[in-house]
């Protein structure tokens, strides 16, 4: 594992042949830890109700232009179904942090999707650890909880604590490693106020907890939820965008080998399929095409103008694309091989 001076020097370096012998360098990683294939994750956003109010986040509650859902479970189970028609090995459950939400409306869903075979991912937010061990029995396998930063004075100005309530996420995915998910965290790259350091931290963090899953992207600015930070003097602020996106990827890659990391939309969104393409290069083995039927994806606007991976009628276009890039699509569930330590 790269040492602190060695992840500041690759976060700072500017020369494009150097930046581009770090993702060569993570390529290979990757090659040698998890292989060519590329799992694909079908992600459901069933719910947009949320009861925080990120300051990144455009689903946060304060945003009341928001036009709020909540799918049903059978149109959860039809995208479900259609994730295993299409040869996906594993669903994500993605919704704002809806604490109106009934566990056991949560177990039932987890219940039905686990009959059909595959995997089961959440991304859920921060939820009572009582109600994270009631999802693992019923079967859930893996748990998202991206910390976002671990510099806490920003994390509590860009994520406020919920009244009476301390948000640790750390210490979730401590808990959530001990209950005996596949856990998966990761970051946002260019929030205001967010140092080089700090980002340093990160990724050291993320080799100490021993994540199985780290998921990277390039803060987008929402319009409705502009972060109430100002950016730090000129060269120490983070920038957001691709390449520091895919920095990140590729020293996340090298801090957790073994790790699933995906290529991620907001990566995509700044650069549409090269972007894609560069994540994959530089690190990533994981794409998340997104299952959630049309009229409420566009209700699910975290950052705007997401980017989307067509699901439907692409089986052979990202075949093709695929093999162009070395890589073929992953059979079964994928899961971590790092959850073996
Ligand atoms: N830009 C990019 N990513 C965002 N997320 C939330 N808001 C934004 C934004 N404005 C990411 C967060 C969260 C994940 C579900 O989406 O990192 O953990």
């Amino acid at each position: 594992m790269l040492n602190r001076e060695e992840i500041m020097g690759w976060l700072r370096e500017n020369d494009p042949e150097r930046v581009a012998e770090l993702y060569k360098q993570a390529d290979d990683i990757r090659r040698e830890n998890v292989g060519n294939a590329v799992y694909l994750r079908g992600l459901i956003e069933f719910s947009n109700m949320c009861s925080r109010n990120c300051g990144y986040c455009g689903i946060r509650i304060g945003n009341s232009s928001v036009k709020r859902y909540r799918m049903s479970p059978d149109e959860i189970m039809q995208c479900a179904k259609k994730a295993v028609s299409l040869g996906y090995g594993t669903v994500v459950l993605q919704a704002g942090e809806d604490r109106s939400l009934p566990v056991e409306w949560i177990v039932d869903v987890i219940t039905q999707i686990k009959s059909l075979g595959v995997a089961v991912t959440l991304s859920l937010g921060e939820r009572p650890m009582a109600e994270i061990k009631k999802f693992k029995q019923a079967g859930a396998d893996r748990y998202l909880l991206r910390f976002e930063t671990s510099d806490r004075d920003l994390f509590e100005k860009i994520h406020p604590s919920l009244p009476g309530e301390r948000s640790d996420r750390i210490q979730i995915l401590r808990e959530l490693k001990e209950v005996g998910y596949e856990t998966g965290s990761g970051i946002l790259v260019g929030i205001p106020g967010q140092s080089y350091e700090s980002v340093v931290d990160d990724i050291l963090l993320f080799g100490d907890l021993g994540l199985h899953m780290l998921g990277v992207g390039p803060y987008i600015a929402h319009p409705q939820s502009p972060i109430d930070v100002e950016p730090l003097p000129e060269g120490q602020q983070v920038p957001t965008g691709v390449e520091m996106a895919c920095k990140v990827v590729a020293l996340a890659r090298m801090a957790c080998p073994k790790a699933n990391i995906p290529s991620t939309t907001a990566i995509a969104t700044l650069d549409g399929i090269a972007g894609r393409t560069q994540g994959l290069n530089c690190g990533a083995n994981i794409l998340m095409p997104n299952l959630t039927p049309q009229k409420y994806r566009e209700l699910y606007e975290i950052y705007p103008s997401k980017a989307v991976l067509s699901e439907e009628g692409a089986a052979q276009s990202l075949a093709d694309w695929f093999k162009t890039i070395g890589r073929y699509q992953g059979e079964g569930r994928g899961d971590s091989p790092a959850m073996c330590h």
